[in-house]
């Protein structure tokens, strides 16, 4: 490791004494144990001084870049007046709930909350209620937040792909039984698991793009195909648009796949790493929640709509509606991809760069994975390695198997040509 890290590694072990592990989520658990003390832009620094183009971008949030200026001075300017109520209404959240409403194709209504994770768990205990059922599907790799309806058959070793994979100790067994585990890019798997279980299953929930183990497109036909036999089986579908929502388009994926979900959960890009989530979905599912009179489906939250998020969301989608956002991520995304590829090309390595808009990923097998089975092929020990040399460069890719990389407004063209040129050097020294 040629980074200098004494004081990084002072603090780390400080934090591990009032901390399990020194961190608050556990897979910011990695190697080099980085202290973090400043975010600009596409840059984040250590507290040694270490400056990193930052393609992690904390699992997504930042589509504009860090610390935007236009966002933090809604958020501030907002919050000179107000805060959390706790009751009633806020301006603030109708104007955001209006702005989804607009660009979101399935977003009829919007509830928001304050994590993925309580969008998805909020969109399956709805989806039981509608349906009167209790079992739902997920692909195997795909990742939908922490708790218990959800948290099963995600990064599986691989020998226990699409079997009996509980992400926690702790967890309920009706909890994982009632999840089923199908295959993307697979319809006879889930066609089949819909006749097994006839008139069982409430809703089929995914990440249109499973961003989760890098970036698997979904096939031809395969997101219609869900739509299709969700429809037909009376089950509810639910987009996880998390990741892909806002930072694809606006509308999130399904504006651009052009099918249309009961159901989408969002988050992230959403606010440009301020803490907001939403679940959005027809009006006549949306109005089953208790905050309808009437409604019979729980739904509440201490911060939900606190001024700091709402106003972060409404800053981040205005400037996504009038600054060529997308237009920019999308060209620096197609930099970077093609470029590797030129690279892989040039060194002879095999690999295959995978990536949509502005996420890639650069998996070491020589085809296409369609679903996490095929990721078997990847090599995962050179896909790590070469993301700690990148990050020892001052390049701050996740260093863990199967991560993406994503890219934002504040990147530039030089910080592309830049990263191209540590890549070509790093990949060249790995090759010898
Ligand atoms: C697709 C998807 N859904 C849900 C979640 C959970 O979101 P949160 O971490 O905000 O609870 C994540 C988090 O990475 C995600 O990627």
């Amino acid at each position: 490791m040629n980074l200098k890290l004494d004081k990084s590694s002072k603090l780390y072990e400080e934090a591990n004494l009032y901390t399990p592990g020194g961190v608050h989520t556990s897979i910011r658990n990695v190697e080099p144990h980085l202290v973090f003390n400043r975010a600009e832009g596409a840059y984040i620094y250590d507290v040694d001084g270490n400056r990193y183009i930052d393609y992690q971008a904390a699992f997504g949030p930042f589509i504009l870049g860090h610390n935007n200026r236009y966002v933090n001075s809604k958020v501030i300017e907002n919050l000179s007046r107000e805060d959390l109520f706790g009751t009633g209404t806020t301006e603030l959240e109708i104007e955001l709930s209006k702005l989804i409403c607009k660009h979101v194709p399935s977003a009829e209504q919007v509830l928001f909350c304050n994590s993925g994770s309580e969008a998805t768990y909020h969109a399956i205990r709805l989806s039981r209620a509608i349906t009167e059922r209790t079992k739902i599907i997920k692909f195997q790799g795909c990742y939908h937040g922490w708790h218990d309806y959800v948290a099963r058959n995600m990064l599986s070793p691989w020998d226990k792909i699409g079997k009996r994979d509980p992400g926690s100790a702790g967890m309920l067994d009706e909890a994982i039984d009632n999840t089923l585990i199908c295959t993307f890019n697979d319809l006879e798997d889930v066609e089949q698991t819909f006749k097994q279980n006839q008139g069982q299953i409430a809703a089929l929930i995914v990440e249109p793009i499973p961003h989760n183990i890098g970036c698997i497109l979904p096939q031809s036909g395969f997101l219609a195909g869900l739509r299709k036999l969700c429809s037909e089986y009376g089950a509810l579908l639910i987009f996880d648009e998390v990741i892909t929502g806002f930072r694809h388009d606006l509308g999130g994926f399904q504006k651009i796949a052009g099918i249309t979900p009961d159901i989408t959960t969002m988050g992230k890009a959403m606010a440009n790493g301020f803490p907001i989530a939403a679940i959005a979905g027809k009006k006549e599912y949306m109005s089953r929640f208790n905050t309808q009179p009437g409604g019979d489906v729980w739904f509440a939250g201490t911060y939900n709509g606190h001024a700091v998020g709402t106003s972060a969301a409404l800053a981040t989608m205005q400037l996504m509606e009038t600054a060529p956002v997308h237009k920019h991520v999308f060209r620096l995304g197609d930099r970077v991809r093609v470029g590797i590829r030129d690279i892989l090309d040039r060194l002879g390595i095999e690999g295959y760069v995978a990536g949509f808009g502005s996420v890639w990923t650069t998996y070491f097998m020589n085809f296409e994975p369609k679903n996490y089975i095929d990721l078997q092929h990847n090599d995962a020990e050179f896909y790590v390695s070469f993301r700690k040399k990148l990050l020892e460069k001052g390049i701050f890719k996740l260093p863990m198997n199967l991560k993406r990389n994503h890219i934002s407004y504040s990147h530039t063209e030089a910080d592309i040509d830049y990263t191209l040129d540590v890549i070509e050097a790093v990949l060249r020294e790995m090759k010898k």
